[in-house]
């Protein structure tokens, strides 16, 4: 049995986790996390969940959770990862973050933790997206610079942070396999008189925050006379969800080290 901390317990995501771990048996909750002022303290987190009682309560102390688990997963909020990294490297328990909007400048603690945890920071947990990621880094490679890449994204309208995590590493993908990830994109797209045509190495985003829309990505290749369009749509945040604790299964027997939903899938890539 493969014992599992929930970070952010209390949000959609958290409450979406809550509910996948009735699908997988080989895992057992056994800390429910979130934040100090967090008006759910102390409630049970299935329950919270509208899954029924689990007897496991919502609690702020991650490092006593945190004693007694074999694998974290973190769907809070980026100001939380800090602490949450520095727990989870103390009591050397794998962590999956799957919070977006991270800021870059965690990059050198989420590098220090990974010497000492299994570390797996996915923007998106759903295996389709894992799977779009690969298909988009193969059509970079292989299209010539003819070819515009753009990344059009979708979501809800209170999702806060723009572009999207998924959207940033599609553009990565296509950016690495393309030209070895020196072009970066143009995240606010084009507007108003620009003053130059588009450039080749160009890769640009667009965001769309509307209504209770899920998440949509799509990754156009326009070359002359002919387009190609590679998408994934979520309508139901349980995939997400279910990614996660599939991933978090297997990341809990890894050993120390940063780690991709693509090295889970068993692609290798070159980072
Ligand atoms: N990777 C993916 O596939 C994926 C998919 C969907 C969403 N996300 C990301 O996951 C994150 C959560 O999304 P959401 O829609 O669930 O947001 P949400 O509903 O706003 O939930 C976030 C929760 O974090 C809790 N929280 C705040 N500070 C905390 C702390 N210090 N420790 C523990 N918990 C804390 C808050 O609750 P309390 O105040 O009650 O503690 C809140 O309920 C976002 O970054 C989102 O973009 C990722």
């Amino acid at each position: 049995m493969t014992r599992l901390v929930l970070i952010g317990v209390t949000g959609r995501m958290g409450r979406a986790l809550v509910r996948a771990t009735r699908e997988f048996p080989a895992l057992t909750l056994t800390g429910a996390i979130g934040s100090a002022a967090s008006a759910a303290l102390g409630r049970d987190a299935g329950e919270l969940a509208d899954s029924g009682p689990l007897g496991v309560t919502v609690s702020a102390d991650l490092p006593r959770a945190l004693a007694e688990a074999d694998v974290a997963v973190d769907f809070s909020v980026p100001a939380a990862a800090r602490a949450t990294l520095k727990a989870c490297r103390s009591a050397k328990v794998p962590l999956l973050i799957g919070t977006t909007g991270l800021a870059a400048g965690l990059a050198p603690a989420l590098d220090a933790a990974a010497r000492e945890i299994a570390l797996l920071v996915a923007p998106n947990t759903s295996l389709g997206v894992a799977l779009l990621i690969e298909l988009v880094r193969t059509a970079a490679a292989a299209l010539p610079s003819s070819f515009d890449i753009d990344v059009v994204e979708a979501h809800h309208r209170t999702k806060t942070d723009a572009p999207s995590g998924t959207a940033l590493a599609l553009v990565a993908a296509a950016d690495t396999a393309r030209q070895g990830g020196t072009a970066g994109a143009a995240p606010a797209g084009r507007a108003g008189v620009v003053g130059t045509p588009r450039g080749e190495a160009e890769i640009g985003i667009a965001v769309l925050r509307a209504g209770d829309l899920v998440g949509e990505h799509t990754v156009r290749f326009c070359g002359p006379g002919e387009e190609l369009a590679l998408s994934h749509r979520a309508s139901d945040r349980a995939i997400f969800a279910r990614g996660a604790l599939t991933a978090a299964l297997w990341l809990a027997s890894r050993p120390p080290g940063r780690y991709t939903m693509s090295d889970f899938l068993g692609f290798k890539t070159a980072t």
